[in-house]
């Protein structure tokens, strides 16, 4: 899937983002931009990483990083310093390249990784947040996750991750035919208490779950009816969401 595939180059994404982005308030007149599209995605990393109540110099892991322009600006725009975790060689190849610039330009506050979030190659309470955006739902052991992030994180220290997830309660059983990426095992579409719970059992407390759909999913579909994606299954996305069967969350918590 990240392999050769450079998802980020498809017309769905921009900017080398690979998110279905955190919308603001639509002109419905007129034809989405390439910027509207890039900013929306860059939003979305904003909104995530804002809930980690950052402080300038915390240290902050970001997992499964893609092509890490959302480490870089997190790393630019708050002080902080990011590492960006990915499983996918080439990902982080794609990641090196599209950030050389800002590398130099940061020094040590952005670097990129390899590994898995489910066995962190952290030491123990070495970073002040850990976040994710729209990875999460790539991983079958969404436990060992909140395991590792706790086990990474100090004391007080905070997590915070936004993707998609099943309502709870939502009968999910249609959903693998009309999203691809679930039929073929890409994407895990799971009730979001489970994960929820799963934070709660590894040992965090303050777990919150924000429903941000509204900002996600019709903005998302009306950028995908203007690509050569217009006929495809990706717009059942917006059906899942108003069947109530899919939202998009953004869940954090505190170690
Ligand atoms: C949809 S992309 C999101 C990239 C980035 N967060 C963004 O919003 O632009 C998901 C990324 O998660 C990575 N990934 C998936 N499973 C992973 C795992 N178990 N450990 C580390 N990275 C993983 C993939 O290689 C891919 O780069």
């Amino acid at each position: 899937m990240y392999g050769e595939l450079d998802l980020g180059s498809l017309t769905l994404f921009s900017g080398s983002f690979i998110n279905y982005g955190y919308w603001g308030e639509l002109d419905p007149g007129r034809e989405l931009t390439v910027e509207e599209r890039t900013s929306s995605q860059a939003e979305m990393y904003r909104q995530v990483v804002s809930r980690l109540e950052p402080e300038p110099g915390d240290r902050l892991l970001e997992l499964g990083c893609g092509l890490g322009v959302g480490a870089a600006l997190a790393a630019a725009e708050l002080g902080v310093l990011v590492s960006g975790l990915d499983r996918s060689a080439a990902q982080l190849e794609r990641a090196l390249a599209v950030n050389a610039d800002a590398i130099q330009a940061l020094g040590g506050a952005l670097s990129f990784h390899r590994g898995s979030v489910t066995d962190i190659p952290w030491g123990d309470g070495s970073v002040d947040g850990v976040y994710a955006v729209e990875m999460l739902q790539h991983v079958d052991d969404l436990a060992a996750v909140a395991r590792e992030a706790h086990r990474v994180l100090r004391p007080g220290g905070r997590l915070a991750a936004a993707t998609f997830f099943a309502p709870d309660g939502a009968d999910t059983s249609a959903i693998p035919d009309l999203i691809e990426t679930v039929a073929t095992g890409v994407d895990v579409i799971r009730p979001v208490g489970d994960f929820a719970a799963d934070l709660t059992s590894a040992g965090f407390a303050e777990v919150a779950v924000e429903s941000i759909g509204e900002h996600v999913w019709r903005q998302f579909d009306r950028w995908v009816a203007q690509t050569e994606y217009r006929d495809s299954w990706g717009r059942n996305w917006l059906r899942c969401y108003e069947d109530g069967i899919v939202d998009y969350y953004l869940v954090s918590a505190r170690r």
